[in-house]
Order: structure tokens, then C-alpha cells, then sequence
């Protein structure tokens, strides 16, 4: 059943939204500004500009989000790592792009249910959904632009059409989810575990896919290890699209993905350290580990919730 978000809980949801997503669309950005050849400098630019704006949607919600977010959320290293510093620090030197680094810090100094009074800041939080809705369609617009000149050949980027596809779906998602809480709409958990299952299994497919491809042809095991994950999440995704066989009920295709997905996590910290440490061979810029690393951390948070609320044991 549909029912009523309290102010509170719109309050803390959004800012913990923002928290993850705000700075999975400026990091988004800064892939897409990475992956242009010299002649495409305005799309370029455009990039940086995107990425400045989201820089500056997470820097509002971390000012409101001090004493207001849950430990839930704070620890589940879907905001930061203990990587992200050390992955932002690295990718500026090698792309050239600028990197604030300075909220990586600020999000780790946030002290997680304090008691603030949220619903006062209901009248904030309202203004800067609304600001997140206008430049997330922006930046929609933008990716689908580009990913209409990759298909038809008119223009050269390094990313893969299918990663603009991936993370024009995660924007998508994200502006869903505001339009939504700016409703105070609350939908019951059954269907919202299925809502997240069926897009995150699909995230997590082409997670492995990106990986398998973008790893050295020499680094045969680690791509043999992301081509088994990406069969794995592809059969769990088709479950959760009620077209798949040999899972019976939602909390048996939950409990699945849980272990499927601490694999997938495991892999890819172990990923991240790879190429921090220069151990692995690859065109995978070092911010991107780091970045589907938190993705992963995210949807284990929204599993786990969901783990509860359908009483799994
Ligand atoms: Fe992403
Ligand atoms: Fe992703």
C-alpha cells in the first residue's frame, strides 16, 4: 500500500540520495569528459561544466546533512571509500581533469544520527531536489545527445555507447526516485525491492561487462572472473523481470543477489587495489573502480533493507 513520507523521513532520504547519486553524476561527468579525442573540446566542456554543478549539489547536501543522515547509510561505503581519496587524487593527475577533493573528507567528518531536527529543514531539502531534478534531465539530455552521435558514427569518444546507455539509465533512476520523494510518495517494499532488484542486477551485468573489456587481453583471469559475474547478474536480472526459471520467491532471488553481489563487491576492491598499486594492466581509469566499488556498496545497503523487511532469515 501507498502511504504518506513524514518530513523527516523525506528530509534524511533525500540527502542520503544526494549523497550517492550527486556525486555518481559528477562523476559520470568527468568520465564523459575523459573519453573525448582533442577536436570534441566543447563536449569537453560541457562535461567539466556538468560536473561542476553536481559538485556543487553535493556540497549543499553534505552542509545539510551533518547529525541528519543514518549509520545505515553512513557506513555502508556507498558515499566514500577508504579508496575514493586516493582514486580522485590519482585520476586528476593522470587525466588532467579537476577533482574537489575536498568533500571526499567532508562526507567521512559527517556524524550519522544526531538527533537534528529534520523536519526543519524540509523547506531546503524541497529547493535542492528541485535543483537536482532540472540538471539531472539536463545531463540526461546531454548523455543521450552524445550517445545519438557514437551511434550514427559522427562522433569519437572512449567510452562504450553501451556505458552511456548504463549511466543514462543510473541518472534516470536517480531523477525517479526525486520526483518521487517531492511527491512525499512512499510505495510498499515489496514493490520497491523488485523495482531495485530488476535495475541493479542489470547495473551490476554490465558492471562486469565494462571490466571484462576494459582489462588488458593479457589479464585472462580477471576477465574469465568478470565474464562468470556478468552470466550471473544477467540470470539474476531476468529473474527479477519475472522471466527467468529456478528461483521460486522473492526472498529466495534476494538472498541469491546478496551472495552475488559480495562477490561482485569483493572482486571489485580487490580490483580497485589492482590498479592503484599498478598491478593490473587495463584501460580502467581509477576513479571508475572506485566508483562502481560504491555502486555495489549501495545496492548490498538496499538489499540488506530489503533482507529485513521481507523477514528473511
Ligand atoms: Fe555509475
Ligand atoms: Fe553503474
Amino acid at each position: 500500500m501507498n502511504g504518506v513520507l513524514l518530513p523527516r523521513d523525506f528530509v534524511r532520504e533525500s540527502l542520503e540520495l544526494h549523497l550517492f547519486f550527486g556525486r555518481i553524476m559528477k562523476e559520470h561527468s568527468i568520465f564523459i569528459e575523459a573519453g573525448f579525442v582533442g577536436m570534441d573540446a566543447s563536449y569537453a566542456q560541457q562535461a567539466d561544466q556538468f560536473k561542476c554543478l553536481f559538485t556543487d549539489v553535493l556540497k549543499e547536501a553534505i552542509l545539510l546533512a551533518n547529525g541528519v543522515v543514518s549509520g545505515e547509510a553512513f557506513y555502508s561505503g556507498e558515499w566514500i571509500t577508504d579508496k575514493t581519496l586516493r582514486a580522485e587524487q590519482i585520476t586528476q593527475e593522470l587525466s588532467g581533469i579537476t577533482i574537489e577533493t575536498v568533500m571526499t573528507t567532508e562526507v567521512n567528518g559527517l556524524t550519522p544520527d544526531a538527533g537534528v531536527n529534520q523536519a526543519q529543514l524540509e523547506a531546503q531539502v524541497t529547493v535542492l531536489n528541485q535543483k537536482a531534478i532540472g540538471l539531472t534531465n539536463a545531463l540526461i539530455q546531454f548523455k543521450s545527445n552524445i550517445l545519438d552521435g557514437m551511434l550514427q558514427c559522427k562522433l569519437f569518444t572512449f567510452n562504450f555507447p553501451l556505458l552511456l546507455i548504463h549511466i543514462r539509465r543510473e541518472a534516470i533512476f536517480y531523477m525517479q526516485h526525486l520526483e518521487r520523494l517531492q511527491r512525499h510518495m512512499v510505495i510498499d517494499f515489496v514493490t520497491e525491492a523488485i523495482e531495485e532488484e530488476k535495475f541493479w542486477n542489470r547495473q551490476m551485468a554490465e558492471h562486469a561487462q565494462f571490466i571484462s573489456h576494459l582489462l588488458d587481453p593479457t589479464e585472462s583471469d580477471l576477465i574469465v572472473k568478470a565474464n562468470n559475474f556478468a552470466g550471473q547478474f544477467d540470470r539474476l536480472e531476468h529473474i527479477a523481470q519475472g522471466e527467468g526459471q529456478g528461483i521460486k520467491t522473492l526472498g529466495q532471488l534476494t538472498q541469491e543477489t546478496i551472495t552475488a553481489t559480495r562477490a561482485l563487491r569483493d572482486f571489485k576492491v580487490a580490483g580497485i587495489e589492482g590498479l592503484l598499486t599498478c598491478k593490473i594492466k587495463s584501460i580502467i581509469i581509477p576513479l571508475l573502480a572506485d566508483h562502481v566499488l560504491r555502486e555495489a556498496n549501495h545496492y548490498l545497503r538496499i538489499l540488506s533493507r530489503s533482507k529485513r523487511e521481507l523477514q528473511i532469515y
